[in-house]
């Protein structure tokens, strides 16, 4: 009697051992356990219709390629207008331990539950995290900090309506492009070593300060599109020009700009891309004395200015210069 439980016994933790296997042919059986548990909250049908048990070969997952771990998950949009944003608690990640993308946008998410595992642990090894087109406010800032390895943070149109949760962060991008962001929001982003920044149509508007620009030493990419911006401003002592010596695109187009714009990015000496398009930049542009400093200028777009004819002759100062871009810009009669 005493034998046969032992050996019932024996044989139920060695089936367990055998399941908990790293299985080299397929994926891990408690990540595809946990893909199931995923697909009731966000319904994804393929994964119940694939006949692969192999959830590395499912859709919307890739894994590592020698661990067999699951390492990058897109969660495809469930949201339809009209239903109401909800909560997603996220112990359901804790068993992906080598997960480094996670894509949730277009889910209508209002935010994550972190009382049964806190994000930090949910998403130890987390490089990537797009949540766009959700529903999160201002504190997921805060919650986002506390992933050690994150450098790409997408939360366009969302519903932030401040930055002040905002913490020091090793980011190297940060989408917040359709938020409701105003002006002094800016003054959080300060200190942040990020190469790339969209703050396009927010609520910024009036002027903005050039010292706060100028503090993103690193920026190589800056979109601050679809506002309502009128200058860049500096202060008696501060500096009179963007000075930010990595940036190569810069978007400012359809904001309320007029030409005192151009003489404050005449230092950008990489900038390779530059959109001042839609604002209202009217007239003749004297390129030779505002923007020659733009030497590797490629790319320069004034789309919907009202400019006059000259513009022709004086752009061949701009050596670099590739591609000229004036649609839907009109030019008063030649007499
Ligand atoms: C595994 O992936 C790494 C990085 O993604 C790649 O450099 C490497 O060549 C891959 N190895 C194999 C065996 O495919
Ligand atoms: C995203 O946000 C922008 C700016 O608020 C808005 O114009 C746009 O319609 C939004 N897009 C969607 C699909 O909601
Ligand atoms: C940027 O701002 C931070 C925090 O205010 C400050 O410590 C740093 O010196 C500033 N850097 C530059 C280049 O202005
Ligand atoms: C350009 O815009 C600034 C800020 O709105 C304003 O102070 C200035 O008078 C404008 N200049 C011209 C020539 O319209």
């Amino acid at each position: 009697m005493m034998d046969l439980k032992l050996l019932w016994i024996l044989l139920i933790t060695s089936l367990f051992f055998i399941q908990g296997w790293p299985q080299t042919q397929g994926c891990w059986e408690q990540e595809r356990v946990a893909l199931l548990q995923l697909h009731s909250v966000f319904d994804v049908s393929d994964w119940i219709t694939e006949k692969d048990s192999n959830c590395c070969h499912w859709d919307y997952i890739e894994c590592h390629n020698i661990s067999g771990r699951v390492k990058v998950l897109t969660l495809p949009p469930k949201w339809r207008q009209g239903d109401s944003s909800w909560y997603l608690d996220v112990s359901l990640f804790f068993p992906f331990e080598e997960l480094k993308s996670l894509d949730l946008s277009l889910n209508g998410i209002k935010d994550f539950i972190d009382n049964k595992v806190p994000l930090s642990s949910a998403f130890s090894n987390l490089e990537i995290l797009k949540l766009s087109f959700n529903d999160f406010h201002d504190g997921i800032l805060s919650k986002v900090k506390s992933l050690p390895n994150l450098k790409i943070l997408d939360l366009r149109n969302n519903t932030i309506e401040s930055l002040q949760h905002l913490q020091e962060m090793n980011l190297e991008e940060l989408d917040l492009g359709g938020n409701r962001l105003k002006n002094n929001d800016l003054t959080y982003i300060k200190g942040l070593s990020i190469k790339s920044l969209n703050i396009g149509g927010n609520l910024l508007q009036g002027s903005i300060d050039i010292g706060v620009l100028n503090n993103l030493t690193n920026l190589k990419k800056l979109d601050m599109s679809y506002n309502e911006i009128e200058s860049l401003q500096y202060f008696n002592d501060g500096e009179r020009q963007l000075k930010l010596i990595n940036l190569e695109k810069l978007d400012l187009s359809y904001n309320l700009f007029n030409n005192t714009l151009l003489a404050r990015l005449g230092g950008l000496s990489n900038m390779k891309s530059l959109n001042v398009g839609n604002n209202l930049i009217k007239g003749s542009i004297n390129i030779i004395e505002e923007l020659d400093g733009l030497i590797n200028l490629e790319e320069l777009m004034l789309d919907g200015s009202h400019l006059n004819n000259n513009i022709l002759q004086s752009i061949g100062v701009l050596n670099s210069l590739k591609a000229l871009s004036l649609h839907d810009c009109t030019y008063p009669r030649m007499v």
